[in-house]
């Protein structure tokens, strides 16, 4: 069998999951997981909101839409964009990695821009559809260099995965400007960010009004719902959506109906925003607890934060990954996000710091 060879690896994290579930079997030990990149102070209650949903209706049993449902979308333009956008600009995608990788190969660029620690799927995807990527240092640099990015497409990751640092809203909205003006496309991909922000929050509406920025967000983090695989895309460019509407069609041929039909409760319903309201305002409490803890204790690697504040969900620790084992704290050392530092990230870890206080205190406590 002759196979076309991407060139692109497995992921490492998930061999870092594997690993410490092995060794936790063989000891009997209990491990504090914080190698994984999803919420887990809590899971999402969906009791009150399933029992809204009709299992025996079409919305869930046909053939969705093949850009999403048009009441998904509304609600979207509502809760992401204060009604700034509007349904043609909206694609609902199978996760925000499915969303990625579409944009990734309808775009026509020379090479894409990661951040310096950047989410390995980011390499992995360009390499699959074989567009070139570098690394930017940071935000300044971008706005330095924006007129030499025109057959660019530039990710933004804020707060960042893995660092967890967040730019100043001002900052990053000065140099996406600066970028659509000269002709670069911006894909602003930060699942992270609408843990921490209400629905009051315009970032997404700003973004929208520009020509040369696509937005790719996930009900992964936020909503905590990793395992509905959901995201959406948005661009006011026509011709961009007329090629994604064409190439998710031969991709998915729809995105699950119940998947969207939950998170059209989740976002509309009393009850759906009351489980989202009461996950997040659970998740964040402890997030901002562990990572005053690692503050406190110096543990938290604090030349990662100097022109942005560290956030979460995940933070950099000055620890390595063996050291954290040997104290049975899964995490993933910080030279896998990083293609030309690796000697000097090996000495630090990035780790998950959405996890229950107590439990991270216990395991911290010992180190
Ligand atoms: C920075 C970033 N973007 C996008 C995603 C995609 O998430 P999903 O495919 O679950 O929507 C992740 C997941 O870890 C991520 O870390």
């Amino acid at each position: 069998m002759k196979i076309n060879q991407s060139g692109a690896r497995f992921s490492a994290i998930v061999g870092i999951g594997e690993k410490i579930k092995k060794l936790s079997e063989k000891s009997g030990k209990e491990y504090l997981f914080l190698n994984r990149g999803i919420n887990a102070v809590c899971n999402i209650d969906l009791t009150e909101v399933v029992k809204r949903i009709d299992f025996n209706s079409n919305t869930i049993q046909v053939y969705p839409p093949n850009s999403g449902f048009p009441k998904l979308k509304g609600a979207i333009n509502e809760v992401y964009f204060q009604g700034k956008t509007n349904n043609e600009n909206l694609t609902i995608s199978a996760g925000g990695m499915g969303g990625l990788d579409l944009v990734f190969q309808t775009l026509n660029v020379t090479k894409i821009l990661l951040p310096q620690f950047y989410w390995g799927a980011y390499a992995h995807i360009s390499t699959i559809r074989r567009v070139p990527n570098e690394t930017y240092l940071n935000l300044p640099q971008l706005k330095n260099e924006a007129d030499t990015l025109s057959d660019t497409a530039v990710i933004v990751c804020d707060p960042n995965n893995p660092v967890g640092n967040k730019y100043a809203d001002e900052e990053i909205i000065e140099t996406v400007h600066k970028l659509n003006d000269a002709g670069a496309i911006v894909i602003f991909d930060s699942p992270y960010r609408r843990v921490f922000y209400e629905r009051e929050d315009t970032m997404f509406s700003k973004l929208a009004e520009l020509e040369n920025v696509i937005i790719v967000e996930s009900f992964s983090k936020s909503v905590g719902l990793s395992g509905q695989r959901l995201a959406f895309v948005n661009s006011q460019n026509e011709e961009f959506n007329r090629e994604l509407g064409i190439r998710i069609l031969y991709a998915n041929n729809g995105i699950n109906g119940f998947a969207q039909e939950l998170v059209y409760e989740l976002l509309t319903s009393p009850e759906g925003r009351k489980a989202v309201d009461d996950f997040r305002l659970k998740t964040v409490h402890d997030i901002k607890l562990n990572i005053k803890f690692l503050k406190e204790h110096r543990i938290l690697a604090e030349e990662f934060y100097k022109d942005s504040d560290p956030m979460g969900i995940f933070v950099i620790v000055n620890r390595s990954e063996q050291e954290l084992l040997d104290n049975y704290i899964g995490s993933v050392s910080l030279s896998f996000f990083t293609k030309d530092k690796k000697e000097e990230a090996s000495a630090y870890a990035r780790i998950c710091v959405s996890a229950p206080h107590e439990k991270f205190v216990t395991f911290f406590s010992r180190l």
